[in-house]
């Protein structure tokens, strides 16, 4: 008999395409008499462009054509908001000679190469008439506003009760200001589109991007397309952290220069040219508490600005968080962006959580210092038991079970809470944890799923995997609902031409897509139930869908397994060649009843050299309740990419800027640190039980983000608890603490 799959520990499907080199990225596909183009971006962060001169590119080796807002012009468009978009204004390059930002795209260079057009890209001399520019968020406090909120977040919760009298009648309290750098999430694959033109045929679009179906909404809008008139493809990404949930210039580019010259164009980024594409925004926050001396919170003020374009109102839900994770009846809530002269934000893996929860956490670390607590007593005597900003009881919500099992994993109770009281090898040991949440919400999506006679099932749906693992859960999924081996089971995603699914995003594509598979394979089952039923003395034909296994090709009988009737004698005798089922699924209306959140406790140790200044994290534990675990393996892998990468938020990553020039400076992977194999040691996962039956029919919880949430917090307090050092402001370098 087959196994269940789900819950199991299944290695990757798509592992061997990727390691073999046999899954091809945007950029890879080969295509005959292709030009390639080459971007020229701006100089000057704010104005405007005077001239444009583009002769000498124009007559260099192989060079087709060079584009510019002077000859590209676009037919007109039809409204179209992309899923992941901001209120403003979209930023459409070549438009006009306006200049946003920095490393703005003014020309396309196309050639027969990429070696000529990248050279006849140094040709375009390009005049601008520049205005003074302003790229430093803490002088654009002043301009801070209230902006329109987006689309996809819930907005900024009212107040409650009065933070701030209750806050200055409270017997211990905490009032810090918390800064963050911009990062860039630097994904492996550079940004790269392939469009191939076919005159008689649809564009094919090869995009690097997390939802097809959006960039082909959004190119088919621009460009005046129907759907069946432009397909996009986008079956593996090479990372993405929420850098491809909006479609991106190049793919504009990219359609553009096609388009005008009627061939196949590539078009691909430079990993400098990538720090002018997107970034997680800038961030100050304000977080005060206050409680009583047993630590009971009264009052809770976290205020957040963050930077946005000059275009488009970029928000995020910062400060939500704060209105929920404890309990609290004061509580005052507030976001504001501040326009500065650079790209747009975007969303980057845990958006607003990640620098929401890093303030937050930090200020109940202080909190806990102030009260002479223990940091996990002082959480779990707030422990939330329903979701204040909307006041509805959670689903499920077992992170007193992460904080138990967590800290006993971890050793919590060795804490020493006098900071510089431990020193091994010279160097002075602390240890911090924090909490994590993140939300789980189940949106619409369509799915279909088609058996042959062969007994393969092919399952389809437009979503995407951007190396979380969506390929291998929904083929377990549909495995499983079949009784099938996974080796029969093909799942098709990244493809326009897919049925509906929104972008793989905001830690939702398991809860979204998962769903909608299991339901049109559960279609299938049941149909070809109704077909095995119908077989000339059939030993089912009086059986209900209980009394029956659906195992490796066959309908047998549960209580006599030795009865049944082959998947292709039921297809065979009512002369159907196969069995096919599109669906579309729904969150349920009983999930508008509950708060659905995924929570997290993360334990870290750190080891400070006050000599040199260094900082190790030896280990970290993060335990998690993220409902029922699809698949553990990729489950774990999810959370320790996110423990990895909370390391590197609170000790290494940060994009500079030139103030003088408005413009990231460290815009490469030598200046730009991330965490390398020597900065990690041992990460410890674990995943507690916890059951849902609301969160969606599966009971399970998107992990993308919060593995990441709660991290850098937990590593920060673990240093204040080494050195005795508050450090407010990240990446806590070595400088910060000498
Ligand atoms: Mo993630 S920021 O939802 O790709």
């Amino acid at each position: 008999m087959t196994t269940a799959y789900i819950g199991e520990a299944t290695s990757r499907v798509d592992g061997r395409a990727k390691v073999t080199g046999q899954a091809k990225y945007a950029g890879e596909p080969h295509v005959a008499n292709l030009l390639y183009g080459y971007i020229v971006t701006s100089t000057i962060a704010k104005g405007t462009i005077t001239r444009i001169d583009t002769t000498e590119a124009t007559a260099a080796p192989g060079v087709v054509t060079v584009l510019t807002h002077e000859n590209s012009p676009l037919p007109p468009r039809r409204p179209f908001v992309d899923e992941a978009g901001s209120p403003g204004i979209t930023f459409i390059p070549l438009r006009d000679n306006r200049i946003w930002f920095s490393q703005q795209p003014v020309a396309l260079v196309v050639a027969d190469t990429f070696e000529r057009a990248r050279y006849a890209a140094s040709l375009v001399r390009v005049e601008y008439k520049p205005e003074a520019h302003l790229t430093d968020l803490e002088l654009a406090h002043g301009d801070a506003y209230d902006p329109p909120w987006r689309r996809l977040l819930p907005p900024v919760p009212a107040p409650r009760g009065d933070a701030e009298k209750a806050f200055a009648a409270s017997a211990a309290r905490v009032d810090a200001e918390y800064r963050g750098p911009a990062e860039h999430h630097n994904p492996m694959e550079p940004y790269a589109s392939t469009v191939v033109w076919q005159d008689d045929g649809p564009l094919i679009v090869h995009d690097k991007t997390q939802g097809v179906k959006d960039v082909q909404g959004y190119l088919c809008s621009l460009f005046n397309y129907d759907d069946d008139e432009l397909r996009v493809l986008s079956p593996y990404v090479g990372g993405a952290f929420g850098s491809g949930l909006r479609p991106q210039y190049q793919v504009f580019l990219a359609v553009l220069a096609a388009r005008a010259l009627k061939r196949s164009v590539k078009v691909t980024l430079t990993r400098q040219q990538m720090f002018g594409l997107c970034y997680r925004p800038f961030a100050w926050q304000r977080v005060a508490l206050g409680a009583s001396p047993d630590g009971r919170l009264n009052a809770l003020i976290h205020e957040a600005i963050q930077n946005t374009s000059r275009y488009e109102h970029y928000c995020e839900s910062t400060v939500h968080w704060s209105g929920m994770l404890y309990r609290c009846s004061n509580v005052r809530l507030s976001f504001k962006l501040s326009p500065l002269d650079l790209t747009a934000p975007a969303d980057m893996r845990g958006p607003g959580a990640a620098w929401g929860l890093y303030a937050l956490e930090s200020a109940m670390d202080e909190l806990a210092t102030a009260l002479n607590m223990d940091p996990l007593e002082l959480r779990l005597r707030n422990y939330s038991e329903k979701d204040q900003n909307r006041n509805l009881p959670y689903s499920s919500k077992a992170l007193r079970e992460c904080y138990k099992q967590g800290a006993e994993r971890f050793g919590w109770s060795r804490r020493k809470a006098e900071p510089r009281s431990t020193k091994i090898d010279g160097a002075l040991v602390g240890y911090g944890m924090a909490t994590g949440v993140w939300e789980a919400p189940q949106l619409t999506a369509s799915a279909s799923a088609v058996l042959t006679l062969d007994g393969r099932l092919t399952v389809s749906s437009a979503t995407a995997d951007i190396g979380t693992g969506t390929y291998t859960i929904m083929s377990q999924i549909a495995a499983d609902v079949l009784g099938a081996p996974l080796s029969k089971v093909t799942f098709k995603l990244g493809d326009s031409s897919l049925p509906k699914a929104p972008v793989e995003g905001g830690s939702f594509t398991a809860s979204t897509v998962g769903p909608a598979v299991h339901a049109a394979c559960a279609n299938v089952r049941d149909q070809l139930f109704g077909l095995a039923q119908r077989v000339p003395r059939s030993p089912i034909a009086d059986a209900t869908p209980s009394d029956v296994i659906f195992d490796d090709g066959y309908i047998r009988l549960r209580r006599e397994p030795t009865r049944a009737v082959s998947f292709e004698d039921a297809m065979r005798n009512s002369m159907v060649n196969e069995v096919e089922a599109s669906v579309t699924t729904r969150p349920d209306a009983k999930q508008e009843g509950y708060g659905t959140y995924a929570h997290s406790a993360v334990f870290t140790e750190v080891h400070v050299d006050e000599e040199l200044g260094t900082i190790r994290v030896p280990r970290a534990v993060s335990a998690l309740a993220v409902g029922r675990v699809l698949n553990p393996k990729t489950a774990r892998s999810q959370v320790l990419g996110g423990l990895v990468w909370g390391i590197g938020m609170a000790l290494e990553e940060e994009s500079v800027i030139d103030q003088r020039f408005g413009r990231f400076i460290n815009h490469s992977l030598a200046e730009y640190y991330v965490p390398v194999h020597a900065d990690i040691r041992d990460l410890d996962v674990i995943f507690v039980d916890e059951q849902d039956d609301v969160v969606n029919p599966l009971g399970a919880k998107g992990l993308g983000e919060i593995g990441l949430v709660g991290v850098a917090a937990a590593v920060a307090n673990a240093i204040y608890n080494a050195t005795g050092k508050r450090i407010r402001k990240l990446p806590i370098k070595l400088d910060k603490l000498l």
